[in-house]
């Protein structure tokens, strides 16, 4: 009895290994004429660097402030087409005040964004956080104006060349003021890009019977510029046969102390920038005679810079945008058409 208990133990031992063994063992390889061919060398090749998409981008726009129609316009660009291409957007406006630019700056550097795009309210100071944002590995692209740093520092610029626009600008009044004559010149914010470059140009361009008998800052604002127009008017009086304006808003404010002075359309002739549908308008009603355009649509390009940028393709580092001068005749006519 006892031999037969362990002749069955030794039994039911082995079934139990065998069966064991037969869990354990791998199942049984396909032969290979049946294994998938494009998985093998798939598995086998190093896996291929993977393409940043606009998905994947966090960019960082320390906007400049909210000063004008043409920055109201830019903000617009940036947001919708952030939106429309998936891109996360971290926005800020700084209220025309580099210190809050730069906090910004440093905010985002400490997000660990892909990319800031920079819109400098002035040319100088920012050596610092951009060295910072280099550290971090953060490649940053200026926009809209420009500034005064080691180029080093910063991947690409996209905007305006605002001395450009100063020398159309120049043109366009010698045109307006054939015989010369005494102008006045509301400036942009000072030690920004745009104010300097547009000075510069126009100063360069300008006939040598024209003479600039003044020049103020009106900061880019409809509210500083209505002001610095009454000053000038209650200093030189019919005096002024034509004003060098660096943007529309300074214009409607500079028409709107015009019109409180008793001044008619084209008692003074109006040279102004951006070509806003409000500079327009103001074109249609005489008030302004030449127009000189500044593009602010740059979302696009720039979120497309970006992108090349981050995935180490060839970029440009310098992108103008396509500009044209407008005039006060075919105003009415472009209006509805003006995206800004
Ligand atoms: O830098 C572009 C300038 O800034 C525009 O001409 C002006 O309208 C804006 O405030």
């Amino acid at each position: 009895m006892k031999v037969l208990k362990v002749v069955s133990y030794v039994a039911l031992l082995m079934v139990m290994v065998a069966s064991l063994v037969a869990c354990a063992a791998p199942a049984t390889p396909a032969p290979a004429a049946e294994a998938p061919k494009a998985e093998a060398p798939a598995a086998a090749a190093p896996a291929a660097a993977k393409e940043i998409t606009y998905k994947d981008m966090t960019m960082c726009y320390p906007q400049l402030g909210a000063e004008s129609d043409w920055r109201t316009a830019n903000t617009a660009s940036f947001k919708e087409t952030a939106e429309k291409l998936g891109v996360k957007l971290i926005f800020s406006d700084a209220q025309q005040k580099q210190e809050n630019q730069i906090s910004a700056m440093r905010s985002c550097i400490q997000q660990g964004v892909s990319i800031i795009a920079l819109p400098p309210v002035v040319e100088d100071g920012w050596d610092a956080v951009l060295q910072e944002a280099k550290d971090a590995g953060i490649p940053v692209i200026i926009v809209d104006r420009s500034v005064k740093a080691d180029p080093s520092l910063y991947a690409a610029h996209i905007g305006s060349n605002m001395v450009i626009e100063g020398e159309k600008a120049g043109t366009e009044m010698n045109k307006l003021l054939p015989d010369g004559g005494k102008i006045v010149e509301l400036s942009g914010t000072t030690g920004s890009g745009a104010a300097t470059g547009r000075a510069e140009g126009f100063r360069k361009t300008l006939a040598k019977n024209i003479e600039i008998i003044d020049s103020q800052t009106g900061n880019f604002t409809r509210a500083e510029g209505k002001p610095v127009m009454e000053a000038f008017l209650k200093k030189y009086g019919s005096e002024i046969k034509g004003a060098f304006i660096h943007n529309d808003d300074m214009a409607i404010g500079a028409i709107e102390a015009m019109k409180a002075a008793g001044l008619k359309p084209g008692d003074i002739k109006i040279v102004s920038v951006d070509g806003t549908r409000g500079g327009f308008q103001a074109m249609a009603d005489g008030w302004i005679q030449v127009d000189v355009e500044c593009n602010p649509l740059l979302g696009p390009q720039t979120m497309e810079l970006a992108l090349n940028i981050l995935n180490g393709k060839p970029y440009d580092r310098e992108t103008l945008t396509k500009e044209d001068v407008y005039y006060a005749d075919k105003a009415a006519e472009l209006l509805p058409g003006r995206k800004y």
